[in-house]
């Protein structure tokens, strides 16, 4: 078999065997196949796409490269979340103890911001001490005592998909349906838990832009996981405007931290009790109605912040940061922006404003940077609000204050206020199972 042979064959749209996606990615990964016959590849991928039986042998090809974990040492239903990225999106923080605290298991290994996109092991180590590196042993005790454990990936997880996703980075084939289904589902079929819980973001801070795309995509890598024999199921949320008021690492922990407390944002509180709901559906704790109750009962009667707290003090970090915010290290430099004008937001481009978040210090420019846990921004008003001159968008925290312009000039950019309240958006547009979709 020869890759010159496969990469003429998908340019011409042609179907690719089973036995020629293993020779693909097995030669990929060991070195045969060079980064130029793969980029190629990945463009012809890009234009003439791969239909489901492709897709899912591919997923399956790529989980099979590396280490699968058996998570078969913790007891009960192991449920897994996945967000396919978006800014001021910190609901880990807030379902994962909350599905703990209902009775299911969450052994979860989460990754670290990505381009304009925040990640959940990154904001876990603002938390003082936090060991986001736990030995098998400490990692399923933790799961099995408290019901969660949060840990940064280990071990050789899809490294078929490390490899091809650091190319895709670069060769401008990210945003392709079968290549983002493939490289999600094959680190969830790897990671080892029973049932999938996917959040597909839809917008303009999202990779996919349309609704129609997410649906698409949701779609396809619920097929897989039930292919695989796992329960799952995907939302599809908004990523037009930031979850939450809060973007930038301490500042998401205290955000969720207020919404485990029961005095978090609306709409971040609202997204993380469906997610919560449909992890506790899919551990058969209920009907979904049944879960939502559960999960609100759990921020109510406080177990579900208890249950975090343990979690952090389990894995060496200072829980008492979650109780007194003032605790946490501060941003030396702050600056408000002010509105120059009366009006409503009709606008907020969620990509820029996750891209002021990293100008700031919040995410990383380069792979090496390091990260200002304090750094990022609080915003003031959100899509829809009135503002009048003078009041403040929104505050910028960093330890650099040579950014504070160019940051203030990109949040500036990011923003449109108009003359009008523009029509509400909806926070959930669609819940998609294996042959159902659900829309809002
Ligand atoms: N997240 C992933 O893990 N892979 C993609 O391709 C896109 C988002």
């Amino acid at each position: 078999m020869r890759m010159y042979d496969l990469i003429e064959k998908k340019k011409r749209n042609e179907v690719l065997t089973d036995e020629e996606i293993k020779f693909m990615i097995s030669g990929y990964v060991n070195g045969e196949i060079p980064d130029y016959q793969m980029s190629s590849m990945l463009m012809a991928i890009w234009f003439n796409g791969m239909n489901d039986h492709e897709t899912t042998e591919l997923t399956k090809v790529m989980a099979n490269s590396g280490d699968m974990i058996d998570l078969s040492a913790i007891e009960g239903k192991k449920v897994d979340k996945h967000s396919t990225g978006g800014v001021g999106d910190k609901t880990t923080l807030i379902v994962a103890p909350i599905v703990a605290a209902c009775g299911g298991k969450v052994a979860k290994m989460s990754g670290r911001g990505l381009g304009h996109t925040g990640g959940t092991i990154d904001k876990l180590e603002s938390i003082p001490g936090y060991r986001i590196a736990l030995t098998r042993e400490e990692f399923f005790n933790t799961v099995n005592k408290y019901g969660l454990s949060l840990i940064g990936q280990t071990g050789n997880i899809a490294p078929a998909d490390k490899k091809i996703y650091a190319l895709r980075d670069v060769t401008a084939t990210v945003d392709c349906i079968p290549l983002i289904a493939s490289s999600i589902m094959s680190k969830k079929l790897a990671a080892g838990s029973d049932c999938i819980l996917l959040d597909v973001k839809t917008g303009s801070g999202a990779f996919m832009k349309t609704l129609d795309d997410s649906i698409k995509l949701a779609e396809t890598m619920v097929a897989i996981g039930e292919g695989a024999g796992r329960r799952t199921v995907a939302l599809i949320t908004d990523m037009d405007t930031p979850l939450g008021f809060a973007i930038g690492n301490s500042l998401e922990v205290i955000e969720s931290m207020d919404v485990l407390k029961g005095h978090g944002p609306k709409d971040l509180t609202e997204v993380s009790l469906q997610l919560a709901a449909n992890m506790l559906y899919l551990c058969e704790k209920g009907s979904l109605e049944e879960c939502k109750k559960l999960a609100e009962k759990s921020i109510a009667d406080g177990s579900a912040f208890e249950t975090f707290c343990k979690m952090v003090k389990a894995q060496g970090g200072d829980d008492s940061v979650l109780r007194d915010y003032d605790k946490f290290a501060k941003a030396p430099y702050q600056r408000e922006i002010l509105s120059d004008r009366n009006g409503f937001i009709t606008k907020m481009d969620a990509e820029s404003i996750g891209v002021t978040s990293v100008i700031l210090g919040a995410g990383r420019e380069t792979k090496e940077s390091d990260i200002d846990f304090s750094a990022g921004l609080v915003i003031h008003k959100k899509y829809g609000d009135e503002i009048k001159t003078g009041e403040s968008l929104a505050t910028l925290y960093t330890s650099k204050e040579n950014s504070l312009d160019e940051a203030e000039r990109r949040y500036r950019l990011a923003i449109k206020i108009g003359n009008d309240q523009p029509k509400s958006e909806p926070l959930i547009y669609a819940r998609v199972e294996l042959d159902k979709i659900e829309k809002f």
